[in-house]
């Protein structure tokens, strides 16, 4: 596995396969949450890349180095169906994580912070996640919340979370959560915005699969175009930011040893 680390710059690690990127992605939490004292606040994100790293997690070698009564599970975005969907991005985290805390006693229904894809009126429920942002990480009005790690895919369109290209999301600077419509998808979706994103302490972007090379290449190498390529929007600062690759999806960079 290589990586490359300019200060200041995307941390890049490119692993052989998937299972490599999911555990690369568990020995990373697993020192992030040690390092950290008090609530440990993470964004899971939604979409399949995520599912082997929270199995993995899930099971005893990792599990077991957490305290995980300080974690509280949050959202980057997730789709306009109720919780038992089989789209829910919280359904995927329910089945492949949180149930598995859950049944053992290690985390509380109230550790979950879901984001309410079921509501009727989204703008109302992106407003609703955004009190509850503020309420959960104590911060005002006008204040951004700190995520102490976000997690965040990329799809092969270099979409992040759910600020697809050219959608109106993409340039919301004053609000902390928006309902943003996917034409594409022929739909809308909750997502927090790019301040948000960027005022994380560490943003870890796990990509795998050839079909992200042509993305990955535009958005880490390319010309800046955040309309067309939204993951280059994301640059936290002084926060942290990570690629963890496959591979496949690395396949097409040329500025990784
Ligand atoms: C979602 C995610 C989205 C996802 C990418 C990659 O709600 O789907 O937030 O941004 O991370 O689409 O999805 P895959 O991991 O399924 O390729």
């Amino acid at each position: 596995m290589n990586q490359s680390h300019n200060p200041g710059q995307p941390q890049i690690t490119v692993a052989p396969d998937l299972d490599a990127v999911a555990n690369a992605a568990a020995q990373h939490f697993v020192e992030a949450a040690t390092r950290t004292h008090g609530a440990f606040r993470v964004a899971l994100s939604g979409g399949s890349t995520p599912r082997r790293f929270h199995e993995l997690l899930a099971e005893p070698s990792y599990r077991d180095q957490v305290d995980w009564s300080r974690v509280e599970f949050y959202w980057g975005d997730e789709r306009t169906v109720p919780p038992d969907d089989a789209e829910s991005n919280y359904k995927m985290a329910l089945d492949t994580l949180l149930g598995p805390l859950l049944r053992r006693g290690l985390i509380t229904p109230a550790q979950i912070h879901r984001m309410p894809g079921e509501a009727a009126d989204p703008a109302a429920g992106a407003r609703a996640y955004a009190d509850e942002l503020r309420q959960g990480f104590g911060v005002a009005a006008g204040e951004l919340p700190r995520f102490d790690l976000l997690y965040l895919g990329m799809g092969p369109d270099g979409h992040t979370l759910s600020l697809f290209p050219e959608t109106a999301a993409l340039s919301v600077r004053d609000q902390l959560v928006v309902a943003n419509v996917v034409p594409k998808l022929n739909t809308t979706r909750l997502t927090i915005t790019v301040p948000v994103a960027n005022h994380a302490a560490v943003v870890a972007f796990l990509i795998a699969g050839g079909d992200k090379a042509d993305a990955l290449s535009a958005v880490l190498e390319g010309p800046y175009d955040p309309t067309l390529y939204p993951s280059q929007l994301i640059v936290p600062a002084p926060g942290e930011l990570l690629f963890l690759l496959d591979k496949a999806a690395a396949a097409k960079l040329t500025r990784v040893g």
